[in-house]
């Protein structure tokens, strides 16, 4: 199966669920996206916007599950999917964007503040504030900066209304970025 048509899949298949925030998941990945180009990131940095949830899709569950005391670990599941696809900066973003806010949470009261009521209750279910070590990891990571730009574009990607591309202008540059085209085929000898 080629990749591009397994992402694709997951938003056409399960990017209607809501996103919590009176939108969808699909919208609220292509908002994130469409903001992260309108600031002038690189292309890898929309890329990541546009994907950078693409974990609830695969689990299937909405990002209001943390409202209900579950962390479905998202970002994780994300980036496995993705690793070795798409270049480490794109992946990492994804791994990286739920610990942002707890980065930021922790360093710049001012975001913290202009959080939505939703991102608030689901910062303690993803860990609250972060200790010294934490804060010390998150900037040992070589893209933690890019982190939390596409953390601040997820944050602006909540309007009930906005005008952007569409998913098949994100899912082009998406397949721009792409390292290898191709998914091995379902290894079907470890059945038990
Ligand atoms: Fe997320
Ligand atoms: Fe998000």
């Amino acid at each position: 199966m080629r990749v591009i048509d397994f992402i694709r899949a997951q938003y056409i298949e399960n990017g209607h669920v809501a996103y919590g925030e009176h939108i969808s998941m699909t919208n609220h990945m292509l908002q994130s996206a469409f903001y992260a180009e309108q600031s002038g990131s690189s292309k890898e940095v929309v890329v990541a916007a546009f994907l950078h949830d693409i974990g609830h899709l695969l689990h299937g569950l909405p990002e209001d599950i943390s409202d209900h005391g579950i962390d479905g670990f998202h970002e994780d599941i994300g980036e496995r999917c993705l690793k070795g696809y798409l270049p480490t900066l794109v992946t990492d973003c994804i791994r990286l964007h739920v610990q942002a806010k707890r980065y930021m949470c922790t360093l710049k009261p001012a975001y913290y503040d202009k959080l939505t009521e939703a991102s608030r209750e689901s910062l303690a279910i993803q860990g609250g504030l972060m200790s010294d070590q934490e804060v010390a990891a998150f900037e040992a990571e070589p893209y933690y900066k890019e982190a939390m730009r596409v953390r601040v574009y997820d944050d602006m990607g909540k309007q009930a209304e906005l005008e952007h591309p569409d998913l098949d202008y994100y899912l082009k540059l998406t397949e721009e970025c792409l390292m290898m085209t191709e998914m091995p085929a379902p290894d079907n000898t470890l059945t038990v």
